[in-house]
């Protein structure tokens, strides 16, 4: 007889999926919680805010004028139409139009779903390291070769750009950006960009570009790869509403692309999750044509927090940290202690009540760093600090 184990036989590919570390902490994290211990979070990518009070009101109004059944996979016309026009004005570039934005029930799905159509088993895909982990993932999954260009604290964790060219082969099929970045905070400059974009339209690249933290962004203009000439007609945006109107939990992402693409993308997520909820994309209708002040008044917030962070972690011996212009996150090196990153974020974790990740979560790049989110109060990461100051010296590394 098979032992119970073997019974269900599971596919290759998803032995290949990665994990998001974030997630298996917060799990552990509420385990202890459950067992009455006293948990500050640092770990998870979530603003900490309330989602603005009129983006409530529309679900609500949604959800009482009966809005509660399917929608085309792309997305409401209504929500479409608004993204297309937010995009471009928010860029300053010519109008998208609806059949080129396609809506998902989060950003998350909506990157897989783009990888999906674009890439064969053994295409290259080129990305930064470290990274948000669902791209490699994705990208394993589809037997895709993930490329890893480094990022490096010592340009403030831009990608050096002769590194990315070298990495560049006939087999790459799809360079992805994410500016400002998860996990290290880093902003690309224009002058980046620019040269990206020439980089991709000699090697015949196609760019996707992640700017879901296009909001969070503290000392520079955002500058976004579309605004470059000739990347409109190989570029995919990626966007979405849960980092700058505190909407994780609603679920609601888009891609922008060229519509012939866009309805490749749109099938996948009609083999998948048919639509996302109505009242829910309503919602996004109103987050975009509503006040932009719940918005800006959370960056204002997040920048006092990423200065008390940074200036916190600076004074703790042994730990150096950059201050990062974009997202909310910090990466502070803390390879004068220890390079296992893993063994100190699961030490704070256990032993100071203070819950945040190892860098190299996010790739080998990431070894000897750790990801605090800065999402969380003033007084919050002032007691987390506190917490860390106390055990650091007993970390036994
Ligand atoms: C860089 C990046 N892209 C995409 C996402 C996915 O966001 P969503 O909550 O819309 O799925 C995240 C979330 O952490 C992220 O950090």
């Amino acid at each position: 007889m098979l032992a119970e184990s073997n019974v269900i036989r599971i596919s290759d590919g998803a032995g290949r999926l990665g994990s998001e570390r974030a997630f298996d902490v917060l799990a552990r994290a509420r385990e202890l919680e459950a067992q009455g211990r006293d948990i500050i979070h640092l770990e998870v990518g979530e603003p900490d805010f309330d989602t603005p009070e009129h983006v409530k009101r529309a679900a609500i109004a949604a959800l009482e004028d009966n809005h509660t059944h399917y929608t085309p996979s792309a997305g409401l016309a209504g929500l479409r139409d608004t993204i297309a026009d937010y995009a471009s004005r928010f860029r300053g570039i010519a109008p998208f139009s609806r059949d080129q934005v396609v809506v998902g029930p989060g950003l998350k799905p909506v990157i897989w779903n783009v990888l999906s159509v674009l890439l064969d088993p053994g295409d290259e895909f080129v990305y930064a390291d470290p990274a948000y982990p669902a791209y490699a993932s994705a990208a394993s999954y589809l037997q895709a070769k993930a490329i890893a260009v480094p990022l490096h604290e010592s340009s403030n964790f831009r990608l050096d750009l002769d590194e990315l060219e070298a990495k560049i082969t006939p087999r790459t099929k799809v360079l992805l950006l994410n500016s400002p970045h998860n996990p290290t905070g880093g902003v690309l400059t224009r002058a980046d960009l620019e040269r990206i974009a020439e980089i991709a339209i000699r090697n015949d690249v196609t760019v996707i570009s992640d700017e879901i933290y296009n909001r969070n962004l503290y000392d520079a203009e955002f500058f976004s790869i579309l605004e470059v000439d000739g990347m409109r007609e190989r570029t995919i945006l990626l966007d979405g509403f849960s980092k700058a109107y505190a909407m994780t939990g609603w679920r609601l992402g888009y891609a922008i692309m060229p519509a012939y693409v866009a309805r490749a993308v749109s099938l996948m997520g009609q083999n998948t999750y048919s639509c996302t909820a109505t009242f829910v994309q309503l919602a996004g209708v109103a987050a975009l044509s509503g006040p932009d002040e719940p918005v800006q008044a959370m960056v204002a917030e997040f920048r006092r927090r990423r200065d008390a962070i940074v200036a916190e972690l600076n004074s703790l011996p042994g730990v150096s940290c950059k201050t990062p212009e974009g997202a909310f996150y910090v990466f502070p090196n803390v390879s004068a202690i220890t390079r296992d990153d893993a063994a100190l974020a699961s030490y704070l974790l256990e032993d100071a009540g203070v819950a945040a990740l190892g860098g190299s979560a996010f790739g080998e790049a990431g070894r000897g760093y750790m990801r605090f989110s800065y999402a969380a109060s003033l007084e919050t990461i002032h007691a987390a600090l506190g917490r860390v100051r106390d055990a650091l010296p007993n970390f036994k590394g």
